[in-house]
Order: structure tokens, then C-alpha cells, then sequence
């Protein structure tokens, strides 16, 4: 297994290209499976999630290709309806094609996904809403048996704000007999991108980004060709590796305005985001408050930027409060930051950061993929070495971190463990 070193104590400087988002990425390439492609997607990223949901499009029949951040799906040839375990416990996201396989062939065999780092993770929002569209959902020998001779519009209301979720249904809707209101739908940027795609592909969806959404079915969708847009959660970790090395970057190719919490808080801790014509500029000469923060569903502060603050309010002079509402287990970061002389104390689903101490630098462990990034964060700001193993879960969704970091100037890079 390989892990990254990071010695810590260097100002980051320069300019740094995001990748195309994985949270949207994931999604629209699994959509190629309802139409006769051949689909264009630019701007994807090389990221281990992405090649898994390749090779699970792969599996299902359907022609994967890939030149540089080019990927081409041509689904005519769909032969199966099955996602495997092995394949769907490396990613849960493989749930996805629950939906196009039930739209497209009116059967599907998913695993169940199984729980993971930050908790249970449960996807009975998803099996509701397409019971409630007509599809008869059985469990077998861990494998979600769903089958829908015909698809019918129906009225979907989510208990919780669930993105797969709202995306599965979205995608099982777009032939339905009828039309499908999804009330409570989740409102994150990369829902609002598949809509666009779907919508490009002759769908019929209105209400993207708000709470509710109507899908109106239609007989057939036509292949097509788009650029991903860029990833927030990667744009806004760089924002953070600024601040905790009060650095002065520019972050090229993002879209702030999908990070309207988080950039609202950074600025109150003391960093400076501003756009310019070419992109983002984020300078950092000091952090000068602590500040409380609680995820939300969009718009509120993102969840996959928890950890990724929690460093930052760890080298804040004062208190702060991370609350965590969305997951029942995403804490797990703090263990090894406090291995790192962080003082973080937890109750329940709230952490008490108790800034101002300089972090030191020591051997930590990544256990998801937002809780590495962190590490690598508090790594770039400590005094010392640091070194972080595992770092197999922060490839599923940062490209070359080190490469990008290095590039700004960062003293980092990658051996065997
Ligand atoms: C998506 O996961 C993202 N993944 C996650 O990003 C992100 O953290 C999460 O949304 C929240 O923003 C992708 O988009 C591929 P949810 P998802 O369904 O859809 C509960 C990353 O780091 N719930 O919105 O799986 C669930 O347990 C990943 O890139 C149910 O109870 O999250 C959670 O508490 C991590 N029943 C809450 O809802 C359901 O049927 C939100 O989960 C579905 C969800």
C-alpha cells in the first residue's frame, strides 16, 4: 500500500486546476445506460471511483472508452442487469444504476451496499420512491431484486434530503408512465448538472435545485456529449490548504458559487476569497476567529467539507463548535488529529475545537475519503513530518493531490508504505 509524507511548515503559492467533479461525474456517466449512445463526456475525472463505475458499466453490457479525461458510453449493447457485490461494496455510489436498469429494462439486480466508514448509510429512501412508482423490490441474499414491467409517474416524498437518492429516482422516472413529483429532493449543484444532462438527452425534468421536482416521462432519450463541471469539494479543500499554511493561491476552473456556506465561513475565519477573471484567488496572512460551523443539505455547509474545516478551526485562536447532521460516524478524523496535539473534544454528533495550539506532525491513518484530505491538510500546517497511510481512500476522489500540492509549493509526495 502506498502512503503520502508531508513535511509541514511551507506557504502554499501559485495557481491550481480542480478536476471535474466526482459527485457529478458518478451519476451522469451512469445515465449513458438510458439511451443508444454513443455518449461524449469531457472533463472526467481519473479518480479510482470513477474507474469503478466504469467497470460496472462495463459489466452491464454497455461499450466503455477512455482517452485522457475523454470517456465515451455506448450502451446499445446492455446485456445485463446484475451489479455485483465485489463491485458495488468498493462504492456504494454503484446504486445508481438501480434506476436506469429498471427504466430501461424493467429489472435489476443490485447488491445492498453495505455500510461504510462514516455510517449505515441505509438506501430505503430509494427503494420506496420506486416501490411507489410501481416496482416490486425484494431482498436476495443481500441483493436488492427490483422489477417494473412499466414504470408509472408517482408522488414521491423524501424523509430525509437524500442525493443518490433524488438522482436514482430522477433517472427511474425518465419513462414513466406519467409524471413523478419528488418533494424534499436534494438541492447540491451535481444534482442540478445530471438534470442538465438528462434534459440534453430529450427528458423532461423542471424544478432542478429546488425542493421539487417534476420528471414528466417521454418514450426515448438520445445520446449526447458534455463537460463535467468542476469539483467543489476539491476546490474547497484547496481553499483550506491556503488558510492553514496562510498562503496566496489560485484555484483555476472551479465555480465559488457552488460553495456558498463555506465560503461565507472562511471568510469569517480570516481568508480572503475573491474572483478574478482567470479564477479563484484565496490569500490567507492570518486566522484570525474561530467559527462554528453545522452541515446541512445544500446549501447549506457541505458534510465532505467537515473534516476538511475542522483542521483549519484547529490553528484558529479561539473555541468552535463542527456540528455533523447528516452522518451518524464522520468524527473519525478526530482521532488522528488529535495524535497531531489537536484539542477536539466530542459530544455527540458535535465536536469542540479548542484552537491555537500549533499541530505537530506524526504518523496518522486515512479511514474515508474526506477524513484523509484533512490529514493531509493538518500534515501541510505541522510542525514536523507527517505521514498518512492508506491513502487508497483519498484517491477515490482527490487526482494526484500530492502532484497539485507540490505544485503550490507544498514539501509532499507519495512512497510505498
Ligand atoms: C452523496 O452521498 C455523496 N456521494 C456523498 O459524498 C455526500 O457526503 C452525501 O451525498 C451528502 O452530501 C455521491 O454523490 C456519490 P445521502 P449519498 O443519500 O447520496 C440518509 C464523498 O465524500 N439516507 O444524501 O449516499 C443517509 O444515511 C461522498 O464524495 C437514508 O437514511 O448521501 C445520510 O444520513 C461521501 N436513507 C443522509 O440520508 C436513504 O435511502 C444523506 O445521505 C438515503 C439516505
Amino acid at each position: 500500500m502506498e502512503k503520502i509524507i508531508v513535511e509541514g511548515g511551507h506557504r502554499l503559492e501559485g495557481t491550481v486546476a480542480v478536476s471535474g467533479a466526482k459527485n457529478a461525474a458518478l451519476p451522469i456517466l451512469v445515465s449513458a445506460l438510458l439511451n443508444e449512445g454513443p455518449n461524449v463526456y469531457h472533463n472526467v475525472p481519473d479518480l479510482r471511483d470513477i474507474r469503478t463505475i466504469k467497470k460496472l458499466l462495463s459489466d452491464l453490457g454497455a461499450q466503455v472508452e477512455t482517452e485522457g479525461d475523454v470517456v465515451r458510453i455506448n450502451a446499445s449493447t446492455l446485456n445485463s442487469y446484475e451489479a455485483r457485490y465485489d463491485l458495488v461494496k468498493t462504492m456504494r455510489a454503484s446504486v445508481l444504476v438501480l434506476g436506469p436498469l429498471l427504466a430501461r429494462l424493467g429489472r435489476a439486480r443490485v447488491s445492498l451496499p453495505g455500510g461504510c466508514a462514516i455510517g449505515a448509510r441505509p438506501i430505503d429512501l430509494h427503494l420506496k420512491g420506486l416501490e411507489r412508482m410501481g416496482a416490486d423490490i425484494s431482498l436476495d441474499h443481500g441483493y436488492i431484486d427490483a422489477r417494473a414491467p412499466a414504470l408509472k409517474g408517482a408522488d414521491i416524498y423524501f424523509d430525509i434530503v437524500t442525493v443518490t437518492g433524488t438522482e436514482n429516482l430522477m433517472m427511474a422516472a425518465v419513462f414513466a408512465d406519467g409524471v413523478t413529483t419528488l418533494r424534499n429532493a436534494a438541492r447540491e449543484p451535481e444534482v442540478v448538472a445530471l438534470a442538465g444532462a438528462l434534459n440534453q438527452m430529450g427528458a423532461q425534468i423542471t424544478g432542478a435545485g429546488t425542493p421539487l421536482m417534476t420528471i414528466t416521462g417521454v418514450d426515448e432519450l438520445k445520446p449526447t456529449s458534455l463537460t463535467i463541471m468542476a469539483d467543489r469539494i476539491e476546490t474547497g479543500t484547496f481553499i483550506i490548504a491556503a488558510g492553514v499554511t496562510r498562503g496566496d493561491i489560485k484555484i483555476l476552473g472551479c465555480e465559488p458559487s457552488y460553495l456558498p456556506a463555506l465560503v461565507n465561513k472562511v471568510r469569517q475565519a480570516g481568508i480572503s476569497v475573491e474572483q478574478e477573471p482567470d479564477g479563484l484567488r484565496v490569500v490567507c496572512d492570518e486566522i484570525t476567529s474561530s467559527v462554528d460551523v453545522k452541515t446541512l443539505p445544500y446549501p447549506g455547509f457541505p458534510t465532505d467539507m467537515q473534516a476538511q474545516f475542522m483542521v483549519l478551526m484547529c490553528l484558529a485562536p479561539g473555541l468552535s463548535v463542527v456540528s455533523e447532521t447528516i452522518f451518524e460516524n464522520r468524527f473519525i478524523h478526530v482521532s488522528e488529529l488529535q495524535r497531531m496535539g489537536a484539542n477536539i473534544k466530542i459530544s455527540g454528533n458535535a465536536a469542540v475545537v479548542q484552537g491555537g495550539k500549533p499541530l505537530t506532525g506524526a504518523p496518522v491513518m486515512a479511514t474515508d475519503l474526506r477524513a484523509s484530505a484533512s490529514l493531509i491538510l493538518a500534515g501541510l500546517a505541522a510542525q514536523g513530518t507527517t505521514e498518512v497511510s492508506r491513502v487508497y481512500h483519498i484517491d477515490r476522489g482527490y487526482e494526484a493531490i500530492e502532484k497539485k500540492l507540490a505544485q503550490l509549493g507544498a514539501r509532499i509526495w507519495r512512497t510505498q508504505e
